[in-house]
């Protein structure tokens, strides 16, 4: 994983680690991750790209337990992209679909378990109706719970949440002396929500692809190599194993 060794000398094997191998402190207080790898997933087994999304829901509700385990009280998902319009036009279609029955089969589940799923992006044209009015229900039946808040990033890009905020700050009639990074970070999608302490990149790509830009400027970046849909839980406590031996510094100095 990344660049460090996968397991720390005398540690368990990253395929049997529980929640009990994770150093109970410090914990992440929010966790983002990048699904990536459900296409070569797929074609690595001569099946369509849309199988391995498929697969990556097993992965995706894993990953959400995981945290529970370890009290992580904040986990994005980046489930679409501003720039994913692009991708073949059977694709997209499949992962709009995929997105509304994947809503409409687990949000029961992920309710029962005290999880608030909410969702980052641009409600824009492109997504279809039903599809906005299932993350709209989800949210609303989910919207008292606090053990984890499981944001869905989808239609959405780093860029276009600044611009939208820069929107919003001429809206607000904000003169320029008066635009500040509290000012910028109060018209983000969730501005109660903290910065990602780590991020999670699966499939071995090393790169942020428009990913969270603002709330990133500080987090502990992890890449591993395995492949969205094999992901579990297992993989995420070794990335919090991770986290847990990197000293963060914010600029400053470490005592
Ligand atoms: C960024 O890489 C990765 C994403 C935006 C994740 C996309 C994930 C899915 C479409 C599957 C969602 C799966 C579930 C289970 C909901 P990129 O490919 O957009 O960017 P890149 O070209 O820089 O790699």
């Amino acid at each position: 994983m990344g660049f460090e060794p996968a397991d720390v000398s005398g540690g368990p094997r990253r395929d049997v680690l529980t929640a009990t191998d994770v150093a109970p402190d410090p914990i992440p207080v929010h966790v983002a991750c990048v699904m990536d790898g459900n296409g070569r997933w797929a074609a690595r087994r001569g099946l369509p790209r849309t199988e391995g999304h498929a697969a990556g829901e097993a992965a995706l509700l894993d990953a959400v337990e995981g945290a529970l385990d370890l009290r992580i009280p904040w986990i994005t998902m980046y489930a679409f992209s501003t720039e994913n319009w692009r991708r073949p036009a059977d694709e997209v279609r499949y992962l709009m679909g995929f997105n509304e029955s994947l809503l409409v089969r687990r949000r029961d589940e992920l309710h029962e378990k005290g999880v608030r799923i909410r969702f980052a992006g641009r409600r824009d044209w492109r997504v279809p109706r039903r599809v906005l009015r299932r993350m709209d229900e989800s949210t609303a039946l989910t919207k008292h719970n606090r053990r984890c808040t499981l944001t869905m990033a989808f239609n959405y890009g780093g860029r276009a949440e600044i611009v939208d905020a820069v929107r919003k700050l001429v809206a607000d009639g904000i003169p320029p002396n008066k635009i500040n990074e509290k000012a910028i970070r109060s018209r983000l999608y969730f501005p109660d929500q903290p910065d990602p302490d780590l991020v999670v990149r699966t499939s071995g790509e090393h790169r942020i692809s428009n990913f969270l830009l603002w709330q990133l400027a500080y987090s502990e970046l992890v890449f591993d190599d395995v492949l969205w849909p094999d992901f579990r839980r297992t993989h995420l406590f070794e990335a919090v194993r991770h986290y847990q031996r990197r000293q963060r510094r914010y600029g400053g100095v470490t005592q």
